[in-house]
């Protein structure tokens, strides 16, 4: 165990896949009291509505599940079957005590996704592409998973979005691999949260695969 209870600064400053498995192990019992109610935290809930907006479908995958707050909102909205995975053993069972998915996949993203391609019709993802996590590299293993004419709803932290180029990469994939690319800025927490990052912003990728 580390000294400090995790929090979000901690989370940031993460600088592998084996400290975020650390961090998340011990923040998987209290993340939903005691940061995602606490700081009033909303991504999912845009990420969620913004993919069934664009007209999403299951089956989905759910990249970053954690506590499978995201995937709870799909649910209630109608969308399945919904899959979750992470790299977080911890915060998957969390996330399956929540009733919303079918299976969970344990795995680091950044070395591809242990499932054949073309298996899902929806890629969501919430609060994983951001300071510390997820950088534009781990596109590519999710658009193996989609089927072609899959909808994408992926949330990027605003200034991880200008600090790792995912603009270059979204130009990258435009040239043949994804097709009508919009991305709605949306708060990332709501009037409730005193943080000092009560003000930040992400992007909601949303595209379909070719
Ligand atoms: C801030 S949480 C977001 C969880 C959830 N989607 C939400 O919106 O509450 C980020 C999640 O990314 C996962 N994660 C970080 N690095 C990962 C990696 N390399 N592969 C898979 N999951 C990873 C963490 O375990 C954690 O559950």
């Amino acid at each position: 165990m580390s000294e400090k209870t995790p929090d979000l600064h901690a989370a940031y400053a993460l600088t592998s896949p084996d400290d975020n498995k650390r961090l998340y192990a011990e923040w998987a019992g209290d993340y939903d009291d005691c940061f995602a109610a606490r700081e009033d935290y909303q991504l999912y809930i845009h990420t969620a509505r913004a993919f069934v907006r664009s007209g999403g479908q299951g089956p989905v995958l759910d990249v970053g599940a954690g506590t499978g707050l995201c995937g709870a909102v799909l649910a209630d909205l109608g969308v399945g079957p919904i899959d979750a995975t992470d790299i977080s053993a911890e915060m998957l069972d969390q996330a399956m005590r929540k009733d919303t998915y079918r299976d969970a996949i344990e795995a680091d993203l950044t070395q591809g996704i242990p499932v054949p391609r073309h298996s899902y019709s929806g890629i969501v993802s919430s609060g994983t592409f951001t300071h510390g996590h997820l950088g534009p590299e781990v596109l590519p293993a999710l658009l193996r998973v989609a089927r072609p004419g899959a909808q994408f709803a992926v949330s990027i932290n605003a200034k991880h979005y200008e600090k790792l180029g995912f603009a270059d990469a979204f130009r990258q994939l435009q040239q043949g691999q994804i097709i009508n690319l919009s991305l709605p800025e949306v708060r990332i927490y709501g009037d409730l949260a005193a943080g000092p990052n009560k003000d930040d912003t992400a992007y909601i990728g949303l595209f379909e695969r070719t």
